[in-house]
């Protein structure tokens, strides 16, 4: 309505000069009328210049002595004709209940009737004039009217009395734009179904290619998964070759028994592996293998003495979820022990699972990282070399090396770098060489010797996105924001 007010008028007339007088005469209102402008002029029918009108307005105390009389000629009239009255009793009429406010009738108004020599006395009052005009009263009625009083009236009212404001008022004057015309053309703006159908009686509205489009919510590659890219990038560039690890169950025979790990090992316990309850074994196993794994267990053999236990076959057979991907490392050697030896270098990053208490750096699974290198006559000089090789190329070029046991190497060493941040010397890795106890009844080569290494994912993509619980990045309690803000942090790169 007030669009084609508006542009109607202007088709008549040259100018809207004042936007409020405007609303006044077509009965609009007037932000309404304010708010079209600036549509109007935005699509350039209109061209528009503000205007802003100051005016004065009677505050709320101001609105009160303009219908109740001001304070002072309140008080001279409390007063008696003849004789005197006492203050107290001045109070009670005037102020009965807000006597001790700064702003009661009867404090205000015994300033102003003793200033204007109206009434006199300390305790007890009296007038010293009879008749008395109530100038501000007329003055707030005469502003109430909207007619100005002089200035100094004004001003006293403003700054003195604070019984009247100023009101900014503001508006448009208003005239034709480039675009003007009677009428508004409204564009189509969606290719929706009607709008197609009823095209030549719309007129479209012209693709805007500056604007921005909508945020893409697309998926977003896991963190985890993007470190992961880089660690197999590393692999790749080193010529290793990636192992399958799509089982995460697997038998209790590849995960320990081949690994000669023994079977009172207490990581075999069901409070550190989680066993299955079904399929609870497994179907088939090599047999021949079988029988020199049950061997090297109980008596030895290959220079070895073997642990000197009864080995079973139903530990063997039992299904778990793999506690490391060593479990698949074992089966590609043996697969390799088959055909005539080529020498290997082979990686795999995947899930293992461990029957852990959760906490803000354990989770009951985790990635790991593993590496292996098969060659005739390998040494441990070389697994010093190929990991100090594999993390420089993560950036950590500050290696020690601890003694340490697993069942499967030996010998075996933690891995430690210096942690700038932390100012100390971490675990970053564990590694050893393969035992012959494990490679031997393989069918490996003698000569053959098989260095490798194991570290988790989730540590070294912790400390490159700075998540200090695990329970964020990975799981049911994954913070989703997360995921979807994280940008690609490069390993190696500072
Ligand atoms: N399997 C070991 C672990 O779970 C890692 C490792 C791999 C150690 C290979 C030595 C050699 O921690």
């Amino acid at each position: 309505m007030a669009e084609e007010a508006i542009l109607g008028y202007l088709l008549d007339n040259e100018e809207i000069t004042d936007s409020g007088q405007f609303s006044d005469e077509h009965n609009l209102n007037h932000d309404e009328v304010v708010n079209v402008i600036k549509r109007l002029h935005a699509f350039r029918y209109i061209d528009c210049q503000n205007i802003k009108r100051v005016s004065s307005v009677l505050t709320d105390e101001g609105k009160k002595y303009a219908a109740e009389g001001s304070p002072e000629v309140q008080y001279f009239l409390a007063v008696p004709a003849e004789g005197s009255i006492s203050k107290d009793e001045l109070q009670k009429k005037l102020s009965p209940s807000d006597w001790k406010s700064k702003t009661s009738v009867f404090r205000i108004g015994s300033i102003y009737a003793v200033t204007n020599k109206w009434v006199e006395g300390g305790k007890q009052v009296s007038r010293k004039v009879q008749h008395v005009e109530d100038k501000v009263k007329n003055l707030l009625l005469q502003i109430q009217e909207g007619m100005e009083p002089d200035e100094e009236s004004l001003n006293y009212l403003k700054t003195t009395r604070r019984l009247v404001e100023e009101k900014v008022w503001k508006g448009y004057s208003v005239k034709k734009g480039p675009n003007y015309a009677p009428k508004r053309m409204s564009f189509a703006t969606d290719l929706s179904r009607e709008n197609l159908q009823n095209w030549k009686e719309l007129e479209f509205k012209e693709y805007n290619f500056n604007a921005k489009g909508q945020p893409v919510d697309a998926g977003h590659v896991h963190p985890l998964l993007k470190v992961r890219k880089q660690f197999k990038d590393i692999f790749r560039q080193m010529g290793f070759e990636e192992m399958p690890t799509n089982n995460f169950v697997e038998s209790s025979f590849w995960n320990f028994d081949a690994l000669f790990q023994p079977q009172q090992h207490p990581a075999r316990d069901s409070h550190d592996t989680f066993f299955l309850k079904a399929p609870s074994t497994t179907r088939e196993l090599p047999e021949d293998y079988v029988e020199r794994v049950k061997q090297v267990h109980e008596s030895g053999g290959y220079g070895s003495r073997g642990y000197n236990y009864d080995w079973k076959r139903e530990e063997a057979n039992k299904n778990l979820l793999r506690t490391h991907t060593t479990a698949v490392s074992s089966r590609m050697l043996y697969a390799l022990a088959k055909k005539p030896f080529t020498p290997k270098k082979y990686f795999s990053i995947d899930r293992v699972f461990r029957n852990e208490a959760v906490d803000r750096t354990h989770l009951a699974e985790f990635h790991q990282i593993e590496g292996l290198v098969c060659d005739h006559g390998l040494t441990l000089g070389d697994l010093i070399g190929v990991l100090q090789d594999f993390f420089s190329r993560l950036g950590i070029s500050n290696l020690r090396f601890k003694p340490a046991y697993n069942p499967y190497t030996e010998p075996s060493m933690e891995i430690f770098s210096y942690h700038e941040g932390l100012g100390k010397w971490v675990e970053i890795g564990n590694s050893g060489m393969f035992r012959p106890e494990m490679l031997l009844p393989m069918g490996l080569p003698e000569d053959v010797r098989v260095i490798a290494w194991g570290l988790s994912l989730e540590r070294p993509t912790m400390i490159l996105y700075e998540i200090d619980n695990i329970r964020d990045l990975f799981g049911h309690k994954v913070d989703l924001g997360l995921i979807k803000r994280n940008p690609i942090c490069r390993i190696g790169i500072e």
